[in-house]
């Protein structure tokens, strides 16, 4: 038996063991006697009776354990022509003083912490400082709207919001403050403080109970780690789900720290000394596992990079950071590959450097088609790997477990369920589906360590989006199949979720700012293909009788109004009028029909639909 079949297999026959077995890899205050708790089930907690501060795991533990001097973090960003170096010991100081800072405001154990911050070196620290203190921080990517931070604002009931003053896009600057001051004039919720940190590309006008980062910091103390119960939340991330409000993702402090740090070494294949970059965004669950906390709570260096893949300043910018930093893998989503690819198609970007230190390319986010897999593995020569997770999981689901047992590449498949997920293929009627049938990709409960106990405030729409369709299974939203290998292919997501750019969004918000125009009588949108970012979202809008505006105006308003709700990251450019949307005889808008027909698929027309003929003006708008 190879030793991913006898470690898939041990993971799931006694996870009490396993897991405890993990559990070493982490220091704890108290340490857990017991992993799985099924009192509450089918809400389960992992090391119950566990106490630990993650802070300590990712720095202290490094810095005084013969690591102070190596490098935990290596800022680099292109867009302001600024790189900086810390070394463990230098962050771990900066963490505690700035969680003196929040400590200095009243900020204790238990409390929310906003933080809108781009990616600069105080947005690690600022999560870190939260964790020392045992405060839940809530990160919020800075391309959504005033809107969207407002309801992650009302839900999350911050204490205080940390923000820069601005963001770097390549063609502007981004106000923060302004952002956040809308936010707040529409919330019942009020932080006690919003703390910015000035940047000299805008600096924030700062007014009331604002107060300044650096003159915060410059009269705080450096405060030791808090133990907290393992169960105890480490953090809030909002998610799109299939309605506007977003699903506030808890994540718990233990289960997190000993799943992240084992799949460090056994996904990864990356250790202590090692250095690694994440191309993400600390807004996002990638930015949140793979930027900060599992490089941290291994001991390795992360690399924080402000800036996008190409055009900053050329097509070689992955490839020079790479280089110099000498980092051995890197994580992104395909969408910066193809980015890189349509410029620089021959890549001779990449040979310009030395690249010898560099092993493995993993990708995730979307689905990595297998052109951009192949011309990936093609320029690199090294391997090329896609795995599949989600906000929800905190970590993979499907991998190829380079630091267990590499596999061969199947081009188009996340390779394999990894030890702990136990995934199973189900169809409409709960059945289990054989080798190559696609159906449901689901996850028979508990989940492992790392994944969401349940949704913030709200266990109730916890059970009702995840464990209802299936009692029993944890329902992953994506649709795929296993094939007589055991690899698994994901094909997509059968709900309102889309991925822009490797972004996750739900059309069912979109269509919700839609219907808000007074021109509007109903809607729909739907993602569709598109060469460059995977998906994009295509709007359908029916206009109320006797409505007369012209067709390109009423296109402009409404691709604004998605940009001022919802944000520039929605990327929502294309929107029709038509003059009816498909529907079932009870009036159900067939928006999976829609999709089939973006796709190619639409065989299969629903016996319920209403009017058939509608889905010619759709066919003539979606393949001209
Ligand atoms: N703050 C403010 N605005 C932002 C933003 C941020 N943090 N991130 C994106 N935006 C804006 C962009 O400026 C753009 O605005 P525009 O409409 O005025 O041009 C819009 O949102 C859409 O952004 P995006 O879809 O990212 O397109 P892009 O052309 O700027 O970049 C890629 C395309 C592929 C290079 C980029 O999306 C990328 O690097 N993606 C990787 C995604 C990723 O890391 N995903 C995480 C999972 S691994
Ligand atoms: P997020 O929660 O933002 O990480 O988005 C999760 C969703 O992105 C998943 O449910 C999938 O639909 C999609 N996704 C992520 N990684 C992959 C992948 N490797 N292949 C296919 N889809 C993916």
């Amino acid at each position: 038996m190879g030793a991913y079949t006898e470690t898939y297999r041990r993971s799931l026959d006694d996870p009490e063991r396993f897991w405890l077995e993990a559990a070493r890899a982490i220091d704890w205050t108290q340490r857990p006697t017991r992993a799985l708790d099924s009192s509450a089930a089918p809400f389960y907690r992992w090391y119950p009776d566990g106490e630990l501060n993650t802070s300590y795991n990712a720095l202290d533990r490094h810095a005084d354990g013969g690591r102070g001097a190596q490098d935990a973090l290596i800022w680099d960003s292109p867009v302001t022509g600024r790189k900086r170096r810390y070394t463990y010991a230098e962050l771990r100081d900066e963490v505690a003083t700035f969680a003196g800072a929040l400590a200095s405001l009243g900020v204790t154990r238990g409390d929310r912490v906003i933080l809108y911050l781009p990616m600069i070196p105080q947005a690690v620290i600022a999560m870190l400082a939260c964790a020392r203190i045992g405060a839940v921080h809530s990160v919020v990517f800075g391309g959504f709207a005033p809107k969207e931070l407002a309801a992650r604002i009302e839900d999350a009931k911050p204490k205080l919001i940390l923000a820069a003053s601005c963001g770097i896009e390549p063609t502007r600057v981004v106000e923060y403050k302004p952002i956040i001051d809308a936010a707040l004039e529409t919330t019942e919720h009020q932080p006690d403080h919003v703390v910015v940190f000035q940047r000299e590309q805008a600096r924030a006008e700062l007014s009331g109970t604002d107060l300044d980062w650096t003159e915060l910091v410059a009269d705080a103390d450096p405060v030791d780690p808090v133990p907290v119960k393992a169960t105890d939340p480490l953090y809030i991330l909002y998610t799109s789900g299939t309605t506007g409000r977003p699903k506030g993702v808890v994540r718990d402090a233990g289960g997190h720290a000993v799943a992240l740090a084992w799949s460090m070494g056994a996904l990864y294949d990356v250790h202590a000394g090692d250095v690694w970059w994440t191309a993400s965004d600390v807004g996002w669950v990638v930015g949140h596992s793979y930027i900060v906390y599992a490089p941290l709570l291994v001991g390795a260096t992360t690399v924080l990079y402000e800036g996008k893949p190409v055009g900053t300043p050329d097509a070689g910018a992955f490839w020079r950071v790479i280089s110099e930093h000498g980092v051995q893998a890197l994580f992104t989503a395909p969408t910066a590959l193809r980015a890189v690819k349509k410029v620089d198609p021959d890549a001779d970007e990449l040979k310009k450097y030395d690249l010898s230190r560099f092993r493995t390319l993993f990708m995730a986010g979307e689905r990595l088609d297998p052109e951009t897999y192949h011309w990936a593995h093609d320029i690199l020569g090294t391997p090329v790997v896609d795995h599949w997770w989600q906000t929800e999981t905190g970590w993979p689901i499907a991998a190829n477990p380079r630091g267990l047992e590499p596999m061969p590449v199947k081009p188009g498949s996340a390779t394999k369920p990894v030890p702990g997920w136990d995934v199973r293929i189900l169809d409409q009627a709960g059945e289990e589906l054989p080798a190559g049938r696609e159906g449901a990709i689901t996850l028979k409960l508990p989940l492992p360590p790392g994944s969401l106990p349940t949704l913030w405030g709200d266990d109730e729409r916890y059970r009702e989006a995840y464990l209802s369709r299936y009692p029993g299974y944890y329902l992953t939203g994506d649709s795929g199949y296993l094939d007589e290998d055991g690899y698994l292919f994901v094909m997509g997501r059968t709900d309102d979720v889309i991925n822009v750019a490797g972004h996750r969004l739900s059309t069912g918000s979109m269509e919700a700012v839609l219907a808000s125009h007074p021109a509007v009588a109903e809607c729909a949108v739907i993602g569709v293909a598109d060469q460059l970012k995977g998906q994009v979202p295509r709007g359908f809008v029916v206009l109320k009788s006797g409505v007369d505006v012209p067709e390109e105006q009423l296109r402009d308003e409404l691709v604004a109004l998605v940009r001022r709700d919802i944000g520039p990251v929605a990327a929502f450019r294309d929107v029709s009028v038509v003059s009816a949307l498909p529907k079932t005889r009870s009036g159900k808008i067939l928006r999976k029909t829609m999709r089939g027909i973006a796709d190619g698929r639409d065989e299969a027309v629903p016996s319920t639909i209403e009017d058939p003929s509608v889905l010619d003006a759709l066919r003539a708008i979606l393949r001209p």
